[in-house]
């Protein structure tokens, strides 16, 4: 790997990312670079992170790890991406009995005959590895009082226990914690960029990646639109929920890497399988951006979906009942609403977890407890009502087993990236799996790469 001054050729920034003015245009590759002034400031260094979730961040700490100049950068704050709005956990076969192979399976099924096999046995088999990597590197999942050993979970389209969480329902927030922190602790030397908007990919004379445009508002040690130079570009950068009207996303998921690819001319896959989560608190028709999560762990540990007249409607629609694959859950509840007489728009129906009591809904789920009274719904002693929201896209950045996109020097991993572990249907709590085990092979093979 070279040192930390890869600078793109001179020769081929004539129409650069970054240095352009006027209306983007279209071109034979795509959409031309952002009109944007040209860069104020620089860094220069081996690798960029773009996005700071548990992909970004598990790619930067292993780069670092493996001595390469690593330089994160995100949009918001370090802990402010999808990853901390995770609830029910991270899928690996990690108990007594279970196996990759099992896990394969369920993957297959709920991907609609549409994954890559390949990419999913990856996942799968370096999945439980990442995960205990993952509490090496400082996340503490919760565990059983008695055996000490991980507490897990099942969630929709899964026929076993494999969900690992932590925090109850806050396994996201406290992935982010530790990984946030690990960057943070000052061995690590990333260099992180806040508040920065990436803009475009630069390119070296020979069509490889040479580094970003970004512009940082906000406060910093930057301002204004600068460039990272770094050979190696590793895009991070999240989903694209905010699209919808309505998602589980938070406002920084708005498909800045995929549009960032595509106006670099890499190949984009499988756009159209966003994942609708079948159970979203319903605040109203005229409810609009990030809505309150609640869990298929919620189902996992046993709670019921109901319609108007209080009837289990899953119950013989599918083997498993409530804990089907999420596409077949969200299906069925926007049919049933309509058979029962609901508006277009106005679709929904109850989730009844009123058996568990108020303990249970105190230690196991006390986020989105406090989530659904904020909003004047007492699951204890209530249903709740839901409905489907955008909240994954399947599709991204087309990638191979390393993460590399179809532009050299170009990474993708996380949601941003379509690896084809989930093909047209993403199971449940894979995606977190997938950024750790993704971002790991790239880093190696970024760290694999002649100097
Ligand atoms: C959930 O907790 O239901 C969401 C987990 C996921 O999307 O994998």
């Amino acid at each position: 790997m070279t040192g930390s001054t890869g600078e793109a050729d001179p020769g081929a920034r004539s129409d650069a990312p970054g240095t352009t003015e006027g209306p983007a245009q279209e071109t034979a590759g795509g959409t031309a670079p952002l009109r944007a002034p040209a860069p104020g400031w620089r860094i220069d260094a081996d690798v960029v992170v773009v996005g700071s979730g548990v992909a970004g961040l598990t790619a930067a700490l292993r780069c670092a790890a493996a001595g390469l100049s690593t330089v994160v950068v995100t949009k918001a704050r370090l802990d402010e991406g999808s990853t901390r709005w995770a609830q029910g956990g991270i899928a690996a076969a990690l108990g007594e009995g279970d196996t990759p192979a099992q896990h394969l399976d369920d993957t297959l099924v709920a991907g609609a005959g549409l994954c890559d096999e390949e990419a999913v046995r990856t996942l799968v088999t370096e999945g439980p590895a990442a995960v205990r990597r993952l509490i090496t590197t400082g996340a503490r999942f919760d565990t059983d009082a008695g055996t000490g050993e991980i507490e897990l979970t099942r969630e929709g389209g899964h026929h076993r226990r494999r969900i690992a969480h932590a925090g109850g329902d806050a396994t996201g927030a406290e992935i982010s914690r530790a990984l946030v922190e690990a960057v943070r602790d000052v061995r690590t030397s990333i260099r992180t960029v806040e508040n920065a908007l990436v803009l475009d990919l630069l390119k070296g004379a020979d069509g490889a990646a040479a580094g970003v445009t970004l512009h940082v508002m906000g406060e910093g040690q930057h301002d204004g639109v600068g460039a990272v130079h770094a050979p190696a570009v590793v895009l991070a950068t999240g989903g694209m929920g905010q699209v919808f009207s309505a998602t589980t996303n938070p406002n920084v998921s708005t498909g800045d890497g995929v549009a960032l690819a595509l106006r670099a001319g890499a190949e984009i896959s499988d756009l159209e399988f966003v994942q609708f989560h079948p159970t979203v608190l319903y605040l109203g028709a005229d409810a609009q951006g990030q809505q309150p999560l609640i869990s298929e762990a919620v189902r996992g540990e046993g709670a019921h979906l109901v319609d108007a007249d209080g009837v289990r409607f899953m119950v013989g629609r599918h083997e498993l009942a409530e804990l089907a694959p999420r596409d077949i859950v969200a299906k069925a509840i926007m049919r049933r609403a309509a058979e029962q007489g609901a508006e277009p728009g106005t679709e929904h129906m109850y989730l009844d977890a009123r058996h568990f009591g108020a303990e249970m809904w105190e230690t196991r789920f006390p986020t989105i407890l406090e989530a659904c009274r904020s909003h004047g719904f007492d699951p204890v002693t209530g249903l709740l009502p839901v409905a489907p929201a955008a909240h994954y896209a399947s599709g991204g950045v087309r990638t191979d087993l390393y993460g590399r996109t179809t532009v050299p020097g170009l990474y993708a991993c996380g949601e941003v990236a379509c690896t084809g572990v989930h093909g047209a249907n993403r199971l449940a709590s894979n995606s977190l799996l997938e950024g750790l085990v993704f971002s790991e092979r790239i880093a190696d093979h970024i760290a694999g790469q002649p100097g």
